[in-house]
């Protein structure tokens, strides 16, 4: 979604801003711009504004003929919500003194833009009703930027993170935040201002992370932080792990592909001094429960959005195999925090979000808070709003995710909600001859992933290649299968814009299967297993209806006569379709580069969801 960088220092500002805007490109966006402001030693600092529809090479294409020297400035890639992508709606905002860039929604911009009769507006979006509102309080100099920041902010209501420079005064940014992230960066003789932690790799390890309801002051060599209500903050300086080779693309064409590959790796670094083979126990020290907080648990309830919902739903049906008296349910953010439901006492709540900003995972996190029941997170970026606001948690430490399309998350996440699964059926006294299977199964993943994505690319490429002319698909699975079929339509649909569905085997006669013609194949997942028989039944009756199948199966026997059998031959079974799912993330990959789209970028989505 919105990105914002800033730089305050010693350095060319505008250097910094396009290549933060660089690294923030992957969260999607659709315009981009920036302000530098040259202190010409006078009454008033002399801005320059430049903004482009589209991509940040056009911005580059302007700047190319407005290169300045100057030492501070802001800038943002905008992900349209009020008004189309375009120019003048791009950011930075300006109005009077002050330049303004923003991310998030001011819900009551209508409202508060009545009453802002002497601004001349010219773009339609909310965020320029915030730039107006915050000269409104400075212009005639009786508040300081900071305190015209906050008199606006406490009349504003929605989410945001903003950072306002002024012509009156080129030497600081003034930066707030409320739902919507903002990081700090401490460097030498500079201060650096991003939304996401990933544009300061590089420049400096240091960040601090503002709270909701903080803003901050900050010149080349100080911060300032204080809450609306003009508390003094004492900042917490942290740590960025991030590396650079991280967040570039390591000679992959895209980081999807780069994303799938790292599996092994990425899944590893989750399990890692996780998992006891020898006694076939598992151990996660964030959620920070006693033996017997975690005996006592009776209902576990699973958030999240998309893949994070999907990689929950997968980890339902494992928890509820080996724990008992458990119920579990999953459930998407953005419909749960409107419904009315009731959470027993004796629950846990476990928040599943890779970047830890998604906002209506974020608001259920919130709400369940105050129910006063326990939230767990599962959360990938490190010191993201999710992971600060949950009582405990275990990150996956898959490192950054830049694709929009999720995969490693999804892996991590599923696993990490199973060993999570695991350590309340320990504490519950399962027998250990009921655990270990999985225990044992979890700790060979790595290297199954490994061995799978050897096996199953190059056949997987070939036979995408062939289907790339569908423009429908039902990807089919019963049990673990199902979620992780759900997983695979998603994948499909968000990059390849084929409209992909997942549906239960069992459901097919109860609607879907009238869909099967020739517009259509299907993506059948067939692991071994109780139910076998059963999903070839249902394969047989998609067949007779001349049914386009797919299969992905760990059953080396599988002989039906279906046009494509991708076989998987390691000797895992019971995580076979987090296996299988890897098939679906290279189909997904392979159709899209087949097609020749945007397979990092694709349209209308964003990385992170930080507005509702
Ligand atoms: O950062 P989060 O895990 O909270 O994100 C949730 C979804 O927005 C995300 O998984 C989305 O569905 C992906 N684009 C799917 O590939």
């Amino acid at each position: 979604m919105c990105g914002i960088v800033g730089y305050v220092g010693e350095k060319n500002a505008q250097d910094f801003l396009i290549s933060g805007l660089k690294r923030l490109e992957y969260r999607g966006y659709d315009s981009a711009g920036i302000v530098t402001i040259k202190d010409a030693g006078g009454e008033k600092g002399e801005a320059t504004l430049i903004r482009a529809k589209g991509k940040i090479s056009n911005l580059e294409e302007k700047l190319a003929k407005n290169k300045r020297e100057d030492k501070i400035g802001i800038g943002h890639t905008r992900w349209a919500t009020h008004g189309e992508p375009s120019e003048t709606n791009a950011h930075p905002h300006q109005a009077g003194y002050i330049y303004l860039v923003h991310n998030g929604i001011i819900e009551n911009y209508k409202e508060l833009k009545e009453h802002l009769t002497e601004h001349e507006f010219k773009s339609e979006t909310d965020s320029e009703v915030l730039a107006a509102l915050i000269n409104s309080f400075y212009k005639d100099g009786k508040y300081s930027l900071t305190d015209a920041v906050v008199q606006a902010l406490k009349l504003a209501k929605g989410t945001y993170g903003i950072a306002a420079v002024s012509v009156l005064n080129p030497a600081e940014i003034v930066v707030a935040r409320s739902g919507s992230p903002l990081v700090i960066g401490v460097g030498h003789d500079e201060t650096l201002i991003a939304s996401d932690a990933s544009a300061l790799v590089g420049h400096t390890k240091r960040a601090i992370y503002l709270n909701d309801g903080e803003v901050a002051t900050v010149t080349r060599n100080s911060i300032e932080i204080k809450t609306l209500n003009a508390e003094p903050v004492s900042a917490k300086v942290e740590e960025i792990e991030t590396n650079l080779a991280a967040i570039q693309k390591g000679g992959y064409e895209h980081f999807l592909l780069k994303e799938i590959m790292e599996q092994p790796n990425s899944l590893a670094e989750t399990l890692r001094g996780r998992v006891n083979v020898a006694e076939g126990s598992v151990r996660l020290g964030g959620p920070g429960l006693t033996e017997t907080e975690l005996r006592n648990i009776r209902h576990l309830l699973i958030v999240g959005c998309g893949t994070a919902y999907h990689a929950g739903l997968l980890a339902g049906y494992y928890i509820e195999q080996f724990t008992p008296e458990i119920t579990v349910e999953t459930v998407i953010a953005s419909e749960y925090r409107y419904r009315q439901a009731y959470i027993p006492r004796d629950s846990v709540a476990l928040i599943v979000s890779q970047s830890g900003e998604t906002a209506d995972t974020l608001a259920c996190l919130r709400e369940i808070k105050k129910q006063g029941i326990r939230t767990i997170g599962i959360v990938n970026a490190i010191g993201s709003t999710i992971a600060r606001e949950v009582d405990g948690g275990t990150y996956v430490h898959v490192g950054p995710e830049i694709s929009v399309a999720s995969t490693k998350a999804f892996t991590s996440q599923a696993i990490a909600m199973v060993m999570f699964g695991l350590t309340i059926a320990q504490a519950k006294g399962v027998k250990s001859s009921i655990l270990r299977p999985y225990v044992n199964e979890i700790a060979k993943l790595p290297e199954a992933i490994s061995a799978t994505l050897k096996e199953v690319e190059e056949p997987v490429k070939e036979i995408a290649a062939k289907y790339c002319k569908y423009e429908h698909a039902i990807y089919l699975g019963r049990d673990t299968a199902y979620p992780t079929a759900m997983e695979g339509a998603l994948k499909l649909k968000e990059i390849s814009y084929v409209d992909a569905n997942a549906y239960a085997f069992g459901e097919l006669k109860h609607g879907p299967l009238a869909l099967v013609d020739d517009r259509f194949f299907e993506l059948a997942l067939v692991p071994k297993g109780e139910l076998y028989d059963k999903v070839v039944s249902n394969i047989q009756e998609v067949l007779a209806r001349g049914g386009h199948i797919v299969a992905v199966t760990n059953n080396l026997g599988f002989d039906l006569d279906v046009e494509n059998v991708v076989k998987i031959t390691t000797n895992i079974e019971i995580f076979a379709p987090i296996l299988m799912n890897l098939v679906s993330q290279l189909f997904a990959y392979y159709m899209t580069t087949a097609k020749g789209l945007n397979v990092d970028q694709p349209r209308n989505l964003a990385k992170s969801v930080t507005v509702e």
